[in-house]
């Protein structure tokens, strides 16, 4: 993949790319705003390090990739209405915290976001790291058979951490971040394909995820479990997997079409603070 502007740095195998060579501070050229697109539908997930970058200059990076959307369900940054920030305090210990188990972002809106952004600010001196699942490669290696009978399948997806349900009466959550609780909105529930066409790759990707993806349509939860279970564990195989190890000015964008990701929570003790806007998405499409 030829790039002219940018430097591009594969981290494994499967997915992940260090963007190199670019002062996100800066206007881009036409040339490495088009390398940057580009590198995000070859690799999924691109990193840039050492950026320094004000909430403005992060807010108009992210238009590079499409319209933003706004966060449902947590409170945005005060003053910045498309921005929230991701904070876990130092005193905020044995709590659970956002994003901590896998996911594709906000998956049970009709127009589930395209990309997230997520730009790091006080990084704690260790932990703290996002990993990142490669769901094409995880739709790949399924046998012929599991593919068939998941072709024209859809999951119901809804926001129930957000819903009436909540999350258990005995787990403490971060009151930092200001997560929205008890709203019945999010306990709608949106059919989404269980393999979904990726608009600019033309590729196929599961896309089913254990915080939000409850049973598949016309089916009960009872009925679902086993194979949704059997499809999360399967695509957690580490060949399918990066970990980002996050420094203050790192900035991640990743492809929530094709990826899940899971936010390490192993910092107690430790404040850790990043700024998150995320790009307007499709309706996801049926692969056939
Ligand atoms: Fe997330």
């Amino acid at each position: 993949m030829g790039y002219q502007s940018i430097s591009v740095e594969k981290m494994t195998g499967s997915l992940g790319a260090e963007i190199k060579g670019v002062d996100l501070s800066r206007p881009l050229s036409n040339s490495a705003a088009a390398d940057i697109r580009q590198a995000l539908v070859d690799h999924l997930v691109i990193f840039f390090r050492d950026q320094k970058l004000t909430p403005e200059q992060h807010l108009e990076f992210s238009l590079l990739f499409g319209p933003l959307q706004r966060v449902p369900y947590v409170r945005p940054m005060e003053g910045y209405p498309d921005i929230i920030a991701v904070l876990k305090e130092a005193d905020e210990k044995k709590i659970s915290t956002f994003g901590n188990a896998w996911h594709s972002d906000f998956s049970f809106l009709d127009e589930p976001p395209m990309a997230s952004l997520l730009y790091g600010i006080e990084i704690p001196g260790h932990g703290g790291d996002t990993l990142w699942i490669n769901m094409y490669e995880a739709y790949e290696a399924l046998s012929d058979g599991m593919k068939r009978m998941l072709r024209g399948l859809r999951a119901m997806h809804n926001g129930r951490p957000y819903g009436m349900g909540g999350v258990p009466k005995d787990l403490r959550t971060s009151r930092s971040i200001g997560i929205e609780r008890n709203n019945p909105d999010a306990d709608r529930e949106i059919a989404h394909p269980v393999v979904r066409l990726h608009p600019e790759s033309g590729r196929k990707a599961l896309f089913v995820n254990s915080i939000y993806t409850g049973r598949f349509e016309d089916m009960s939860e009872a009925e679902s479990r086993p194979l949704l279970d059997y499809l999360y564990q399967h695509c957690l195989r580490p060949e399918f997997s990066c970990r980002f190890r996050w420094q203050p000015g790192s900035l991640a964008v990743w492809d929530n079409r094709c990826t899940m990701h899971y936010a390490v929570n192993d910092y107690d003790g430790s404040r850790r603070l990043l700024h998150r806007t995320q790009v307007q998405g499709e309706k996801p499409v049926l692969a056939d």
